[in-house]
């Protein structure tokens, strides 16, 4: 069940002095999700922003926040970011020891649930844990940093996921992230991916540029 391409904005590219501005400029530029990664300085070597700054953002826009924890332990920080104003929360299988208990505490909490696989991690991840999701995050770089470049053997495991999510029958978007462009992003829906997140490419040029950046992006897929 093909969902229709959205576009998700990653904050972590956005002016950290401004972004409250940044974000309702995104909103008003027609992103569709507010795309917000955590990272903890021990999972991935980066620290970003905690749930403070979630909870300061959340009356900017009434768009959902897709928040992408890369975090270890996360099951203690699900609780938390689910009350500053996450609506998907999504976590990386490496980051527990039971990724299928914090999948269950994430619905359990009445938010939908994303896992993440890093490049290095097999889709076989998936096996026991479809039927439990609501998105799949296909990372296109190691996380940890914004401005990487897209690895494009994610693009075989992109077709893999769609198959596997098509078998299913289950309605559970494909996300990809890391170096995503409006080229990188026309290989990423072409092998069945309905989520763009785009840190880069979506505030490069400043606020002016942010419709323009979003529309190129909708244009490719
Ligand atoms: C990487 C993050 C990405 C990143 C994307 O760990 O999960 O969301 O910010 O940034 P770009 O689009 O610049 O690769
Ligand atoms: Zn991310």
């Amino acid at each position: 069940m093909r969902q229709p391409v959205r576009i998700a904005p990653s904050i972590l590219s956005a002016d950290f002095a401004r972004l409250g501005e940044e974000v309702r400029a995104m909103d008003a530029a027609g992103a569709d999700l507010i795309h917000i990664d955590v990272m903890d300085g021990h999972y991935v070597p980066n620290l970003s922003l905690g749930p403070a700054v979630v909870r300061a953002l959340r009356p900017a826009t009434r768009l959902p926040f897709d928040v992408h924890l890369m975090c270890a332990p996360v099951d203690g920080l699900v609780p938390v970011f689910v009350e500053a104003g996450a609506d998907i929360v999504t976590v990386h299988p490496e980051a527990g020891p039971h990724i299928h208990r914090t999948v269950q505490l994430i619905r359990s909490l009445g938010r939908q649930a994303g896992v993440a696989l890093n490049p290095g991690t097999p889709v076989a991840v998936l096996d026991q844990l479809i039927g439990d999701v609501d998105l799949i995050l296909v990372m296109s770089v190691n996380p940890g940093f914004g401005g990487q470049a897209f690895i494009p053997s994610q693009v075989d495991k992109i077709r893999a996921v769609r198959r596997r999510i098509d078998e299913s029958g289950r309605a559970i978007a494909l996300e990809v992230d890391g170096g995503i462009t409006a080229e990188t992003g026309a290989l990423c829906v072409a092998a069945g991916a309905d989520i763009l997140v785009a840190g880069t490419a979506s505030f490069a040029g400043g606020p002016d540029a942010y419709s323009c950046n979003i529309a190129r992006l909708r244009g490719a897929a």
